[in-house]
This record gives C-alpha cells, sequence and structure tokens, in this order.
C-alpha cells in the first residue's frame, strides 16, 4: 500500500498539524478563472424559463439514464443547464460567483459541450464563455463516434443529443492550495456535475456520468495540452428513451 500513488497522494496532500503548511501565495500571479476563445464564432445564449420542478422531485427522480429518445435538446435547455451547472450567479465588487462552490473561489473547471442534435446549434464542439453566457466554437463536424470510441466505446457519447464535458485547469487552484488543489479540482467537477444533473432532470431530461475515457484521446479531440488542462470527468445529456 504505501507505495501506491492513490495512497502517498492522500497521505502527502493531508494537513498535518506537526507539519509546515503550503507557503506562501504570492497574490499578483492569482490566474484568471476565464478561458476565452478569441475570434471563434460566438453563439449567444437565450433566456430560459425556470422549471417549476421541486429540489426533492429532481433528487427523487435523478437516475442515470443510458439510452436517449432522438429529441433534440433546445438551445434554451442547453442555456439553462450551462448556467445552473457553472454559470454566474452574483457579482460583488471584482469577485464574480458561480452556481457551484469553488475553493477560494478560484474556478478551476472549464465546460466543453458536445454537441450531437441540438436545435439550434450545429454539430460540433464548443467552449462555455462563462463570463459572456454564450458559447465559443471550438469546432464544427460530426465528433460523437470519436468521444464514444474514446470512451472505451460507450454509445450514449455519440447517441446523446449532447455531452458536456469538464476539464481542469490545474493552475489556477495550485497557485494557492499546491498538491491538496487536485482533491479540491475534483470535488468541485462533482458539484458541477451534480448541479447538472438535477438541472437536467427539471427539465425532463436526463444524463449519464461518465469518467471512464482515454483522457488524452478526449484531450486531442477538445485540443487540451492534457497537462496544464486536462479533461476530467464528462455527462451525456438527453429526454430519455
Ligand atoms: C465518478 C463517476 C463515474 C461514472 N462513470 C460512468 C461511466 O463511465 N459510464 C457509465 O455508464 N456510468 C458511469 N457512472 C454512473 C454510475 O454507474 C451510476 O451513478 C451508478 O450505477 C448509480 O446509479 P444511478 O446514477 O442511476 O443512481 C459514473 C458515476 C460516477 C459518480
Amino acid at each position: 500500500m504505501p507505495d501506491k500513488i492513490g495512497y502517498m497522494f492522500q497521505q502527502e496532500t493531508k494537513h498535518w498539524r506537526d507539519r509546515p503548511g503550503g507557503g506562501m501565495v504570492d497574490w499578483r500571479k492569482k490566474p484568471s478563472p476565464y478561458k476565452e476563445y478569441a475570434g471563434s464564432e460566438e453563439i449567444a445564449l437565450p433566456a430560459f424559463p425556470i422549471p417549476a420542478a421541486t429540489v426533492e422531485w429532481c433528487i427523487r427522480t435523478r437516475r442515470s439514464i443510458r439510452e436517449y429518445s432522438p429529441e433534440p435538446v433546445s438551445l434554451a435547455q442547453i442555456s439553462f443547464m450551462l448556467w445552473a451547472s457553472t454559470g454566474l450567479r452574483e457579482r460583488t465588487g471584482s469577485y464574480e460567483f458561480r452556481t457551484a462552490p469553488s475553493a477560494g473561489a478560484l474556478y478551476p473547471i472549464e465546460t466543453y459541450l458536445l454537441v450531437n442534435n441540438c436545435s439550434g446549434l450545429k454539430n460540433g464542439i464548443y467552449h462555455y464563455s462563462v463570463r459572456r453566457h454564450s458559447l465559443e466554437t471550438v469546432k464544427q463536424g460530426d465528433f460523437g463516434e470519436m468521444l464514444a470510441h474514446a470512451s472505451l466505446g460507450q454509445s450514449m457519447c455519440a447517441e446523446a443529443p449532447c455531452v458536456f464535458m469538464w476539464s481542469a485547469v490545474f493552475g489556477r487552484s495550485e497557485w494557492k492550495y499546491k498538491d491538496r488543489a487536485y482533491r479540491y479540482v475534483y470535488l468541485e467537477a462533482g458539484h458541477i456535475a451534480q448541479n447538472l444533473a438535477l438541472a437536467a432532470v427539471s427539465l425532463g431530461l436526463g444524463t449519464c456520468q461518465i469518467a471512464a475515457f482515454f483522457d488524452d484521446e478526449v484531450n486531442k479531440l477538445i485540443g487540451l495540452d492534457g497537462a496544464e488542462e486536462s479533461v476530467i470527468y464528462m455527462s451525456s445529456v438527453g429526454r430519455p428513451a
């Protein structure tokens, strides 16, 4: 056990009363929590109606959905799910807070959307601009089968109307929390994914979490380097079959 990387990580990233902490934080070097695709085609996200479902009903109804009806997801539904999962909740002075919590409000998670069948959106891969609540086009085309192949043959990646893909920009949290940041980014992706799952249920849609994939094949599909930024979690979304 002591020579296993998981065990070592857990031990080495604990806070210990008898060991010094992570050292000084250089506030002048605080990383930006926003990634921008400058020059990309931008798609404005429409206003969305607030669903009437109760939290209790959404929690009770949520289950993993792996088979989807051929019905497309609408842009208004996507707009709501992006906002509910990780959109801006509040601006206070120069601080901007999102719908999911983040250690130190450093927001290391980026959201990408693979579109297979959404009304008002061409098939392709998009990046969610949290600040502008819009989609930035990464590339257009049919990439569902490639994602399914990269995800150990999980066909829901090609059959779901869309797949949310979350990456971690590790440096944003590492700047303050050093190696312990690696705990936080995974916890934060879980918060975002659960927000999405419940928001989808409130719209009559369903999700399935996906963590079984060849990381660097998905990174390559999105155009991430897999080192400074790497995909860590995904969720397929659509109307249950
Ligand atoms: C971290 C994590 C990773 C998962 N990865 C996959 C996956 O790659 N493929 C899949 O079909 N389900 C995946 N699931 C879904 C679980 O199989 C599912 O949540 C579990 O069977 C419980 O069922 P329920 O979600 O319907 O309550 C994952 C769930 C979690 C929390």
